[in-house]
């Protein structure tokens, strides 16, 4: 706890480390936001040119109206070609005509008129063939002729103009500059007020959580680094809050644990004496069995497995508390023989008329550690045996039977016997190690250890059935995989 000062800028040097600033929200945030606001910008954009270039070409050909209106008043065909020349340069087009109705008359043309590559109709163009057209214009690097026409004021009268479109698109090009820059403006705005609004709402108490999490990680003891959540109601308000209770919880537990550990290690202390007080007990006490004094012949054996109970006991606890299992040196181990050699060290008392049957294939092989597969083996038999003998009644059949099974590279090895089932708290608590035993004199880890064994084997125990009269437990191993290379060397290996 009194270092969470000094060591406070390592932390966040780190925190700086594992979060690259390219990589970090923050910038990602401010890219999105960027690229959003362009296309809306875009999106925008081009409805508003292609209204200015329907704009522009509405001007154009109001002035050529205005005009029109002088020239109205020469003769049809009277009017020099010099003359129209200058009129039709001056307002930037290359033929007027004027239409009344169905009739059409050609006010004023250049001598050669060109041919037209599109016509406007401003009267009626549609919003999406104007952009089209918008977009040509803008991007067509040729020129081109429009011939544009409309009605013009209150009159029944429409008029016509045929153009070139470059005056046009040079117009268009100003416009799109003077918006890009405006938008650009505007982009900038927004992306920069949007950025900093929830960059500062949002990131940096995601970031605060981030680096709590990477703080706390560091030294889960120190109650400085749980996390302060801020007042506020939303999600990020919410996952502070349970971030500073699962911190809060987790300190608890690790408090708790620590605890546990101290205890546990002072237990095994105490119990480590205790053994060598029993076991000099022991040695004195089988000399009383030598004493001829019948009351003295009367206890003796008892206290002696009484003692032989508590030293056994003391000794199971130290082995349990000492072992860092080693893993498993697997083999491929003949399943019959080890078993026989369980049967064989279980010493089953032969007045206890227990049935012991070994049906495994004397060829039926499995990949295990044979020293820890025997250890497994030969916890489960000792229970059955133990549940069996501890049976009263004398009618009943007691066996136990073992076979095995093969499927693809998997073994599975059955351990059956006919007493009288778990009890209930030995159920309950099942492959715990202390918890489990309903036995007197039992340990209660027997299958703790089984268990932990075959899990080191990447297998399975498991309780398949119980009730009274059955009980089976499986033992399931798969071969260990065999390496990429050794397999090569094998298909290699010429017959
Ligand atoms: N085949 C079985 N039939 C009935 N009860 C069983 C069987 N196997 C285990 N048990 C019950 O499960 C309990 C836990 O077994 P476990 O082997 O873990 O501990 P234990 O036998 O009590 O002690 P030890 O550590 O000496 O083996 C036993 O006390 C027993 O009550
Ligand atoms: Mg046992």
């Amino acid at each position: 706890m009194s270092e969470t000062g000094p060591v406070e800028p390592d932390i966040s040097a780190q925190n700086e480390r594992a979060i690259s600033p390219a990589r970090g929200l923050s910038t990602k945030l401010l890219l999105i936001t960027i690229a959003c606001v362009l296309l809306v910008e875009v999106l925008i954009f081009l409805p508003s040119v292609a209204n200015f270039r329907l704009r522009w070409l509405d001007d154009r050909l109001h002035t050529a109206a205005a005009m029109s209106t002088l020239l109205m008043e020469v003769e049809p065909g009277s009017l020099p070609q010099g003359v129209q020349d200058d009129v039709l340069r001056a307002i930037g087009v290359k033929a007027i005509a004027m239409r009344d109705g169905e009739a059409s008359r050609l006010l004023a043309s250049t001598r050669m008129p060109p041919d037209v590559d599109e016509h406007v109709d401003l009267a009626n163009t549609g919003q999406f063939s104007a952009i089209g057209s918008a977009i040509r214009t803008l991007f067509s690097e040729q020129r081109e002729f429009l011939r544009v026409f409309g009605p013009v004021g209150e009159s029944n009268r429409g008029y016509e103009i045929v153009m070139s479109d470059r005056p046009l698109r040079n117009a268009m090009l100003t416009y799109a500059r003077n918006v890009a820059g405006i938008s650009l403006l505007i982009t900038l705005i927004t992306a920069g007020l949007v950025y900093a609004l929830i960059d500062r709402m949002m990131v940096r108490p995601i970031r605060g959580m981030t680096r709590s999490m990477l703080r706390f990680a560091e030294a889960p003891d120190d109650p400085a680094r749980i996390i302060r959540p801020a007042p506020r109601e939303d999600e990020i308000g919410v996952a502070e809050l349970e971030l500073s209770r699962m911190q809060e919880r987790l300190q608890k537990v690790l408090g708790e644990q620590k605890h546990l550990a101290d205890l546990g290690l002072a237990v095994s202390k105490i119990n480590h004496d205790m053994r060598n007080i029993l076991a000099s007990a022991q040695l004195l006490s089988d000399r009383l069995l030598q004493v001829r004094d019948p009351a003295v012949q009367a206890f003796a054996p008892k206290l002696l497995r009484a003692l032989d109970r508590a030293v056994a006991y003391s000794e199971g606890v130290l082995a349990y508390g000492k072992t860092q299992e080693p893993p498993p040196s697997r083999r491929r181990v003949r399943l019959h023989h080890l078993v026989e050699e369980v049967h064989e060290l279980l010493g089953v008392p032969p007045a206890s008329d227990i049935e012991f049957i070994n049906t495994i294939d004397p060829g039926f092989e499995i990949d295990a550690d044979s020293e820890q597969l025997f250890r497994v083996l030969s916890n489960l038999c000792r229970n059955a045996v133990q549940a069996m003998m501890s049976d009263k009644e004398s009618s009943v059949v007691r066996r136990l039977t073992l076979s095995a099974e093969r499927e693809g590279s998997v073994s599975r090895v059955l351990i059956e016997d006919t007493g009288p089932g778990l009890p209930q708290k030995a159920r309950e608590n099942l492959f715990t190690a202390f918890r489990g035993s309903a036995r007197s004199g039992g340990t209660g880890l027997g299958l703790a250890v089984a268990h932990e064994l075959v899990r080191a084997h990447g297998g399975s125990l498991e309780l398949v059935e119980s009730v009274g009269g059955r009980t089976v437990f499986a033992v399931t191993i798969p071969d260990q995989p065999i390496k990429l290379e050794d397999a090569r060397r094998i298909v290699r290996r010429p017959a």
